[in-house]
């Protein structure tokens, strides 16, 4: 129950940060509208459930998080906006509702996730904390959402198409960068907020890659397995573009088992914090078992 309860609570606190944040004024009305189409079209919220769960984890106010949490979703629309277009994964359906490209037009849906991409870093450095805190901030994101991080995750993801013989250890390292690095982020961005101790950062990251790559894991399982009216997204979309995944590599059962080990390790970080983690090991829990 508390967990369902933190979640929608913090699903609300970062809705209504993007939607103060991301004012309609000085920018061309179809920017806005293609920006705000994806922003608000749901989505689960959980690199901000992250951030926000960190804080209350630390027993610091959620309102040092807005920017931090806003920022991060917009990256991660961005994100979703170009995965979803003709040139990457030509889907139609995201957060059940026509691809953004489908919507509008593709120049409109490059341009508008450039916008939510460059917009999150002036957002991000706007916030009300140290300049120090803040420099770290701008730089952890930038790492975590750029060529070395996500970005270079997706590359990569896309020459695995049509491969066979991947090792498992190059899918791993596609999954660590093109999903686990913001979820890192958000870890990392949380314990920076709340002045984290050095070895709970430590954990916190290590937590955040196993939880990263159990994410992905649930992804690619429920785009075998999953019901497309909950996921809001195509079901079959892996195998339609012969992605490389963990169910392609390992069969269903050995993602499932894959994705177990992946949430042993991550509950041993969470044990190994200063703290008591319950919110955290609450959101691992929901991430594993999610049916969307
Ligand atoms: C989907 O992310 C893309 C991946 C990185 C697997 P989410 O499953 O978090 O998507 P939303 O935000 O809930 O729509
Ligand atoms: C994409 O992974 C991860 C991103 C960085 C967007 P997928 O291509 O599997 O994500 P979905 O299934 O389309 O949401
Ligand atoms: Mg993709
Ligand atoms: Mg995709
Ligand atoms: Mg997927």
């Amino acid at each position: 129950m508390t967990r369902q309860v933190s979640l929608s609570r913090w699903k609300q606190e970062v809705e209504r940060a993007l939607s103060t944040f991301n004012e309609r004024s000085a920018m061309p009305s179809r920017l806005h509208d293609a920006m705000t189409y994806s922003l608000e079209a749901g989505g689960k919220r959980i690199r901000p459930a992250l951030v926000y769960a960190v804080l209350e984890t630390y027993g610091r106010p959620l309102s040092l998080g807005h920017e931090v949490a806003a920022s991060l979703e917009m990256v991660h629309t961005y994100s979703l906006i170009h995965d979803d277009l003709p040139a990457m994964d030509d889907d139609d359906v995201r957060r059940g509702r026509p691809t953004n490209h489908r919507q509008f037009d593709e120049a409109t849906a490059i341009l508008a996730g450039d916008a939510l991409l460059t917009d999150a870093f002036a957002l991000l450095a706007s916030t009300n904390t140290s300049p120090e805190k803040v420099v770290a901030l701008v730089a952890s994101f930038g790492r975590a959402a750029g060529s070395r991080g996500m970005v270079g995750g997706q590359l990569d993801d896309m020459l695995a198409e049509k491969q066979s013989g991947v090792p498992l250890e190059t899918l791993q390292s596609i999954h660590e960068r093109k999903t686990g690095a913001l979820l890192v982020y958000a870890l990392e961005a949380g314990a920076i907020l709340a002045d984290a101790s050095e070895s709970d950062r430590e954990a916190l990251k290590a937590f955040g890659q196993h939880l990263g790559i159990a994410f992905q894991i649930q992804d690619d399982i429920l785009d075998v397995e999953g019901d497309e009216a909950l996921i809001g997204k195509r079901v079959g979309s892996d195998e339609q573009n012969d992605k490389t995944t963990y169910p392609k590599l390992l069969g269903l059962d050995g993602a499932k088992a894959a994705l177990d080990r992946e949430v042993t390790m991550a509950e041993a970080e969470l044990a190994s914090l200063s703290v008591e983690a319950a919110l955290l090991r609450a959101l691992l829990a929901f991430v594993v078992g999610r049916n969307h």
